[in-house]
């Protein structure tokens, strides 16, 4: 519940260690007050107090300073909100009213017809500030150019560094940071999905190190286009503005009776450096985004890097029998086991099995691999068809097309119109059916080409299908689960190319990336690690030397302890691996069971990060700790420095389990731990637990 000011024109929110407060003024201007430490609401009556710089000619006092700004008005500024209706451009709105309650606030402005709410959430136990816009539409229609989720305001210092995650395919969600610079810095997406290129994550701060310094962040739950704008404003004023869609040209007409609401767009203010940054995260997404987060995920086989698109049932039967000699506990059948999809050309969209590979469906497999102990999983890419298909050559006009352009293809694919009823519903119906037919515990579910001829001929606004289109698949995600409680869902797009906060509430775990090398992964992992936690982040053990990407060879070990940062899982062509190997492997899945509450639901710190020689991770979960190190090469042959521990208590004494070595808590922590590494591509686990 905010506090609240007498005269109801001042409101702070409040978590754990920080607070967030806002002011309406006299003149229904809506400033931003504060983000940051705890304050009370005398200090936020204080900050609303304060005059407002002068007006210059040249100078809007309000730029930089109001909290969802709008579009015309003494505003030079990036608006939030852009709205086109009664041969009128932009908002002038009146303060309507506020409701307050369970951690939650309302802020009602009208402008004319339009109802516009500005919608404020920190769920309980969390610093974590959700925000986001609803429009209700109670006069003539209106164009909605642009409606993003919110504006966050910094407080003024002499400089700011940005962090962002960016990338490609294979190369998904790598750190960058840098000085901002005057201007705007603008990340997003306009392909229809999140996209591998950029995450909807972005950190502020001024001088934050791993372990300490302020750092406030934004995510955007949102799964199509988005635009996350990170503008620095005389002054050295910061805002940034994000929501979903990537430029202005429009994101839906708004009807009589008509309403939007935007994704959320959270904020998290932490002063302990990006490494509490990133707990407090992980913690927010394991308490209040992620479906069923308390409970542990499997150790997964795939077969997409064993068989690729020639699979069969007799074959993946053998598989099924190795990955459950390894204690595999979730066996996923990838690509290739439906319709005509031998390959990538044909089949897409017929969601029923290939009888020449699976003559009485998925059922028998499915048993089978049941039978062995383990879970049963298949791969899907629902919102996709090939042309070469039973549904394309049943519906031409269920695609995304302009009329009279060319349909681009991407892997041979076309992207289903989602906004279509007609295509929803046969969606629905078609993996209803598929997971009723056989039993299923486990869907993966794939997004593999971007939007590229989004239209929609006959629709008065095809502009809508952007966003239609997310919607529509998280109704059927939504719908799916509820039918199906049982099964869990992976979001997967090419890898990591769909990878938010909004997807993550409806899915159990997320493909990080296609790139299963594992030194190339410790980039990836570290990235990743920033905004999400272990407890999504799937990671395979593939073959080497590694077959997608680079050709790289590597021990099982460093494989191995790779993956095991994650929710681990095996993607290797086992019927290949020696005895020694699958021996070996064995034990390290032995190992990640013992280590994978600590791993998927301890505290994350990140001791070293995967530059150079040695890096590692740590996770602290009550009474354990688990330390990961890499070792990439070792140069001059130097001893590899020791692991300065976190997160532990320093009077307290810990026993390794590796060596039965007992450790002083303050000794660790301030000396640190030497973990026994040489050479190249070396890696180590070690267990603590406190005595
Ligand atoms: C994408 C996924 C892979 C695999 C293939 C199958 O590339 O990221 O893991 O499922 O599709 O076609």
């Amino acid at each position: 519940m905010p506090d609240i000011s007498e005269d109801g024109r001042t409101w702070v929110l409040s978590g754990p260690a920080s607070s967030y407060a806002v002011h309406i003024t006299e003149r229904d201007e809506l400033l931003h007050l504060h983000w940051g430490p705890r304050i009370a609401l005398a200090d936020a009556e204080a900050l609303a107090a304060r005059p407002l710089p002068d007006h210059w000619p040249f100078e809007s006092s309000l730029d930089g300073r109001e909290e969802y700004p709008v579009e015309g008005g003494p505003r030079f500024t990036r608006p939030a909100l852009s709205v086109r209706g009664a041969g009128r451009r932009g908002t002038e709105w009146v303060y309507e009213g506020h409701e307050a309650g369970d951690g939650g606030l309302r802020l009602r402005f009208r402008d004319g017809g339009l109802l516009i709410t500005l919608h404020y959430r920190m769920p309980p136990a969390t610093d974590v500030v959700e925000r986001w816009v609803s429009l209700d539409n109670r006069g003539p229609a209106v164009e909605v150019l642009r409606a993003d989720s919110a504006t966050w305001t910094l407080p003024e210092r002499d400089t700011w560094r940005l962090s962002q995650l960016h990338g490609r395919w294979g190369a998904e969600s790598r750190l960058a940071r840098s000085e901002l610079t005057p201007g705007e810095k603008v990340v997003g997406s306009r392909r229809g999905h999140t996209s591998h290129q950029h995450l909807p994550w972005v950190a502020l701060d001024t001088d934050a190190t791993e372990e300490r310094g302020e750092v406030y962040g934004c995510a955007l739950g949102w799964s199509g286009s988005w635009r996350i704008a990170v503008a620095r404003l005389p002054d050295a004023r910061v805002q940034i503005t994000g929501g979903a869609g990537h430029d202005d040209s429009g994101l839906l007409t708004l009807g009589p009776g008509e309403a939007y609401t935007t994704p959320v767009f959270a904020g998290l203010w932490n002063d302990g450096g990006f490494g509490g940054a990133s707990r407090a995260w992980h913690a927010y997404q394991r308490d209040h985004v992620v479906p069923d987060a308390g409970r542990d995920r499997p150790v997964l086989f795939n077969s997409w890097e064993a068989t690729g698109f020639d699979i069969s049932e007799e074959q993946q039967r053998a598989l099924a029998e190795r990955a459950a000699a390894l204690g595999v506990e979730l066996f996923v059948v990838d690509d290739g086991w439906f319709g005509a999809r031998t390959g990538d050309r044909a089949g897409l969209g017929d969601w029923t099995p290939n009888p020449d590979r699976f003559p009485g469906g998925l059922g028998p497999l499915a048993r089978h691999v049941h039978g062995l102990g383990m879970r049963f999983g298949i791969w899907v890419e629902p919102e996709m068809v090939n042309p070469d298909s039973e549904l394309y050559r049943a519906h031409p006009d269920w695609v995304q097309h302009q009329p009279g352009r060319k349909r681009t293809e991407f892997r041979n694919q076309l992207v289903l119109n989602l906004a279509r009823e007609d295509v929803r519903e046969y969606l629905w119906e078609r993996l209803d059916r598929l997971l009723s037919s056989a039993p299923v515990d486990y869907v993966k579910w794939d997004f593999n080409r971007c939007f590229t001829d989004a239209g929609w001929p006959d629709d008065p606004y095809p502009q809508r299908l952007w966003v239609d289109h997310v919607r529509a698949l998280y109704a059927l995600l939504d719908r799916l689960r509820a039918a199906h409680p049982g099964v869990a869902f992976e979001s997967c797009s090419g890898g990591g190319g769909r990878v938010d906060l909004g997807v993550l509430s409806r899915t159990d775990q997320v493909w990080t990336s296609d790139n299963t090398d594992p030194l190339d992964r410790l980039a990836i992992q570290h990235g990743f690690s920033q905004i999400h936690p272990a407890r999504v982040m799937a990671a395979w053990v593939t073959d080497s030397p590694n077959a997608m990407l680079n050709h790289r060879s590597s021990s099982l070990r460093f494989r191995f302890v790779s993956a095991m940062a994650g929710v681990l899982g095996i993607g290797g062509d086992l019927t290949r691996w020696t005895r020694e190997e699958l021996a070996e492997a064995g034990d390290w899945v032995r190992l990640y069971k013992e280590i994978r509450p600590v791993v998927q639901r301890g505290d994350l710190y990140r001791l070293r990060p995967p530059e150079g020689g040695l890096s590692a991770v740590q996770y602290v979960l009550g009474d354990e700790a688990v330390v990961l190190a890499w070792l990439q090469a070792q140069r001059y042959g130097e001893p590899v420095p020791a692991l300065r521990l976190r997160g532990l208590d320093p009077a307290a004494t810990y026993e390794c389990l590796e060596t039965g070595e007992v450790h002083r808590g303050g000794v660790l922590l301030h000396h640190g731990l030497r973990v026994g590494l040489c050479g190249d591509l070396d890696a180590a686990v070690v267990r603590l637990k406190r005595k």
